[in-house]
């Protein structure tokens, strides 16, 4: 099974709780996605390879270290839109691979209609970016994805979980380890994570 990590911080749980607020505006709503974001990377990254680089302070020569490792960001459209700038904000050099999938409202399972990875990986760690980690199926696919591509480190970062959704992922992808805000109770019988949020991308994007 996959490593699976929900946040502790105060910040998180203090922001998710505004989040998951019905009455929570688009704009407030979209600020709270990229806050949140920012602190899951900041967990999700605790791992990420370094080497020595020294530096010359105003004092000196000082050792110091940098990430090695080329990261890319692969945010689930749309919804996983939002988390891009939060995450930029800590991995500015990042590069970022779309991946369009939706979820058939019957079947629940993933539909692809954007993918434009090219050939050959270009990045050794991927974090993949989608709010809600729902039946798992579009994180699954999304995963099998970057691993035909060629990408060796993934990562799946999302807001909040369902049970069903992360024993999914965890199961298909035992090394890919599993960041989140909070995982909630369950899904109810249209696949919707209670308490859950609500939609996440269209409460981003205003079309709820
Ligand atoms: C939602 C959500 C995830 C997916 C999760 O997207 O943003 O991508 O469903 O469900 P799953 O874990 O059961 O696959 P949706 O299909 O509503 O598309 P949208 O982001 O374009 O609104």
């Amino acid at each position: 099974m996959a490593s699976v990590h929900a946040s502790t911080h105060p910040l998180v749980l203090h922001k998710l709780t505004i989040l998951r607020d019905k009455n929570t505006e688009p704009r407030k709503f979209r600020e709270l996605v990229r806050e949140i974001s920012t602190l899951l990377t900041y967990e999700a990254t605790a791992d990420l390879m370094t080497e020595p680089k020294e530096v010359d302070t105003p004092m000196g020569k000082a050792k110091g270290r940098a990430t090695k490792e080329n990261i890319g960001l692969v945010p689930i459209l749309r919804a996983g839109l939002g988390m891009v700038d939060g995450v930029w904000d800590l991995l500015p050099d990042a590069q970022v691979w779309h991946i369009g999938l939706y979820r058939d409202e019957k079947t629940l399972q993933p539909v692809q209609y954007y993918n434009k990875l090219p050939t050959l990986p270009t990045v050794g760690v991927c974090l993949v970016l989608d709010p809600m980690l729902a039946t798992g199926g579009s994180a699954v696919a999304t995963v099998t994805i970057l691993k035909d591509w060629g990408v060796k480190k993934i990562k799946y970062v999302g807001i909040i979980g369902a049970p069903e959704g992360i024993q999914h992922l965890s199961r298909a992808h035992p090394d890919v380890p599993i960041f989140l805000g909070a995982i909630d109770d369950h899904l109810n019988e249209i696949g919707h994570i209670v308490p859950g949020l609500g939609d996440a991308g269209d409460r981003q994007f205003g079309t709820g």
